[in-house]
């Protein structure tokens, strides 16, 4: 039986280090989806897909990679991209919300939707990573479009969970990371977003996760293992014991 393991935002903090980890895996066919083309390493399928963009072609191409396998073991998505951009306060947007909401929710809820139709055909396990974040819980000034989309798919998530009480699905908190993300959060210049010197401090104060240290976490939990023990989990809660 082979696994499909579907990654998006490959090219990023996280998700590059999920990719590394995945790197050597048996029986595992890995799938990755970026806007800046291929991957050229053995064994990773590469679709490029611009979230940003309408047109979801990738869908298509992901749906005919999954169907093209036989004896499905399982099919793992991780969901590791995200924008959070732009950071500015309402009545600031224009059509910039638009975007946002294209690359965090549109395309998010097409590819979930797409594992899940291809699940149903094939007769296969499903198990869903979901990165989450204490921003889809708590209002930040500035991030208004940022929240708001992480709890749209966040919810989304909870909905299939309870449609399908078979699927292995988790909303990972993975805390503060030292990624481009945080980076674009530390450069942002705009006065609603009051908790800037807070997220510079955390830099300044070395207090920022690794994007190993976090992905190998993942890895040990949901991909090589399942031990996640509610939908809501939080990096740091449990490796301790
Ligand atoms: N970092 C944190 O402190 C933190 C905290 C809580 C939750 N999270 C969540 O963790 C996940 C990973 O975050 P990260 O910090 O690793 O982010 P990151 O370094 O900013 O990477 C984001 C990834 O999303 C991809 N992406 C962005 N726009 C895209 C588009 N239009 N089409 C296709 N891909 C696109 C990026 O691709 P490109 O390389 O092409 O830009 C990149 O691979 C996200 O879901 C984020 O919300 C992060």
């Amino acid at each position: 039986m082979t696994r499909l393991v579907i990654l998006t935002g490959a090219t990023g903090g996280i998700g590059s280090s999920i990719l590394r980890g995945l790197e050597g895996g048996s029986d595992m066919r890995v799938c990755v989806l970026t806007r800046n083309g291929a991957f050229q390493r053995e064994g990773i399928t590469s679709i490029t897909a611009d979230f940003s963009q309408p047109g979801a072609g990738y869908a298509d191409e992901l749906a005919a990679w999954i169907d093209g396998h036989r004896d499905i073991g399982e099919i793992a998505l991780v969901l590791a991209a995200a924008s959070i951009g732009p950071i500015n306060a309402i009545g600031s947007f224009g059509v910039a919300a638009a975007e946002n909401i294209q690359i965090n929710v549109t395309s998010q809820i097409r590819v979930i939707d797409t594992v899940v139709k291809c699940a149903q055909k094939n007769k296969a396990p499903v198990r869903i990573i979901q990165f989450d974040s204490g921003a889809a819980y708590r209002p930040i000034g500035g991030w208004a479009l940022y929240c708001a989309s992480k709890a749209y798919v966040s919810m989304f998530l909870k909905v299939l969970a309870s449609e399908h009480k078979e699927y292995k699905i988790v909303l990972f908190d993975p805390g503060v990371v030292d990624t481009g993300m945080q980076k674009t959060i530390r450069d942002a210049d705009s006065d609603a977003f009051t908790d800037r010197d807070y997220f510079k401090s955390l830099k300044d104060d070395r207090k920022l996760r690794d994007p190993g240290d976090v992905a190998k976490v993942v890895l040990d939990r949901y991909i090589w293992d399942w031990k996640a023990k509610q939908l809501n989990e939080r990096c740091g809660a449990y490796e301790q014991g």
